[in-house]
């Protein structure tokens, strides 16, 4: 556990410096969402959940499959924002927080894990509908 968490640590400041390369404007992609999901080292989404349409993730976190149907899409983003505002002793990292982080290597500090681009593209990915163009069955 200690291993995995200085690993996401290490590959969340990864996440950052190329986070900060991309632009950050215009209408959110579920494809690029799908590509951020699968980064194991940098957001490291697939560790900890097994989401629709991805190969194998993993169980530190519930399954995302379903999540439509119990989450709105403005939930989701406050949740992959920063998970401590729902539950303070959360295990997930804190994508769009610079407060309170631990671990983060000097020159990533005072920055923020995603973009709010990429957490767009992210979320647009999770409410896509399933059967779409990316094939994202429940
Ligand atoms: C270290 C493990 C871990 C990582 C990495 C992680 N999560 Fe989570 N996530 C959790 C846990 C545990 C929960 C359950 C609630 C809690 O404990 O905060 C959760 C809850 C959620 C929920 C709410 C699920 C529901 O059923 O309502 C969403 C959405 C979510 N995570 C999305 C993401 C996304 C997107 C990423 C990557 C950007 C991510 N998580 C990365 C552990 C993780």
């Amino acid at each position: 556990m200690k291993n995995l968490a200085a690993g996401l640590a290490l590959g969340l400041a990864g996440c950052a410096a190329w986070a900060q390369d991309q632009p950050s404007q215009g209408p959110a992609s579920p494809e690029r969402g799908r590509a951020l999901l699968l980064q194991r080292q940098d957001t490291g989404c697939v560790l900890c959940h097994q989401i629709q349409g991805l190969p194998a993730g993993g169980a530190l976190g519930p399954s995302l499959h379903g999540l439509a149907e119990r989450s709105s899409p403005a939930q989701a983003r406050e949740r992959i924002a920063d998970a401590r505002r729902f539950n303070p002793q959360t295990i997930m990292p804190a994508y769009l927080s610079t407060e309170d982080l631990h671990n983060v290597a000097a020159p990533y500090r005072g920055q923020t894990v995603l973009t709010p681009q990429a957490v767009d593209d992210i979320v647009s990915y999770l409410f896509a509908k399933p059967g779409g163009a990316l094939g994202a069955t429940p």
